[in-house]
Order: structure tokens, then sequence, then C-alpha cells
């Protein structure tokens, strides 16, 4: 499973980048909000980084898209279109397909919605688990459903577990086959901890001390 970085904060990407771990970066217009910095330079210095950079277009009727979607890709080959799950979305995923620039569909929130991106020519489509967890349904269901419909058929779309809260659910993704999780950086920042890790290394280094003392080394 590819693990993404849900975020607009390029030191987070860095950081992150550097445990050898991190294949892409997705944000949305409330990340970049968030970091109040200018977004062309923030996906630039991302896409040193990574090899998939997701940026969203704000537009929402097609030609607005289409205008949009194509800048951003010429700014640099790992940018990736993202766009919303809409009619005229679908519309641009099509478009963005002919003209071999890599597409992102975000909020996903049904398994019908997953195909028509897919058969419109999304290479990655984006479910929210953690927005449907939050109106009391349970959002890993809807990405076991979608792995369980792409076992039939040939679709190349990868499927991003996005709207991620905390490890459980990264481990759940990887255990349904998803294809990629996008992560925030606080729960990045948790998967590679264990308690027993710790308490183990600390017992190891402290018999290696001990084993020096007794001159067995
Ligand atoms: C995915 O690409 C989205 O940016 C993201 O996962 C949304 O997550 P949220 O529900 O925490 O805002």
């Amino acid at each position: 499973m590819k693990l993404f970085m849900d975020t607009a904060n390029v030191d987070h990407v860095a950081e992150v980048a550097g445990w050898g771990v991190l294949d892409g970066v997705t944000t949305n217009p409330s990340l970049v909000a968030k970091e109040g910095k200018e977004f062309k330079p923030t996906v630039l210095a991302m896409c040193k980084l990574v090899p998939s950079v997701s940026a969203q277009v704000t537009a929402t009727d097609f030609e607005g898209m289409k205008k949009q979607g194509e800048e951003y890709a010429s700014w640099h080959k790992h940018v990736v279109v993202k766009v919303p799950m809409t009619v005229e979305g679908l519309k641009a995923l099509h478009y963005f397909r002919s003209k071999n620039i890599r597409t992102n569909t975000t909020l996903v929130f049904s398994v019908n919605q997953a195909i028509l991106a897919a058969k419109a020519g999304a290479n990655i489509i984006s479910p929210f688990i953690g927005r449907l967890d939050d109106i009391g349904e349970e959002g890993m269901d809807l990405i076991a459903e979608i792995v369980h419909a792409w076992s039939f058929y040939k679709f190349d779309t990868e499927v991003l577990v996005a709207s991620i809260r905390h490890p459980r659910h990264v481990a759940q993704a990887a255990a349904l086959g998803a294809h990629i999780s996008t992560i925030p950086y606080d729960v990045f920042k948790k998967l590679p901890q264990h308690t027993l890790t710790d308490v183990g290394l600390k017992k190891f280094l402290e018999d290696w001390e001990r084993a020096k003392k007794l001159q067995v080394v």
C-alpha cells in the first residue's frame, strides 16, 4: 500500500519523506488555508520531495476545471489534478485522461460515485471514511465494498483511503487491499510507535551495559 500525507505543510512532508516511506501528498483548499502559504510554491516544493502531489481545482464547471487543471499540470510532472465528484467533475476527469493528465477524484462517498469516476478516467478515487464515521456510518465498509467491486473488473483506478482519523484506519485500509492511504501528519507520527518496542529497546540497552561491566563483550 502506498502511503501519502494529507497536508499542505512542506516541513511535515520533508520530515516524513526522510523516513523513506512517503509516496505522495494530498492537499485540499482547507489544508492550504490552514497553512496560509502561497499555493503554487507549496505544490512545487512538495513535488521535489514526492512523485505524486494532488492539487485541487476550485472551479465547479467543466471549462473552469479544465483551465485550472491544465495550469496545475503544467507546473510539474508530479502534479495530480484533484477534481470533485460531480457531473462537471466527471467531464473534467474524462478530458484530463484524454490529455494524459493524472487525476484524483475527491469527496467520494458511495460505490456508485467510485464506479462513475473510474469509468470517466480517474487515476485515483478518494473515498472519505472519517467523514462517514462522523455521521454515524462505518466509513471502512465503503472501502470494503469498493475494493470488492474492483476485484471483478479491470479498473486501473487506485483506491485512496482519505479522511483518515487514527492509526487503526491505516491498518484496516491495508487489510482490505486499498492501494493508498492518505494520512494526516499527527497520525503519521503515531505509526512507528509501540510501547513494547520502547520497553524492549530500553531493556536491550540496559542488558548491554550490564554485559560490558561483566566484560563478556
Ligand atoms: C483527501 O484528499 C482529503 O484532503 C482529506 O483526507 C479530507 O480529510 P478530512 O475529512 O479530515 O478533512
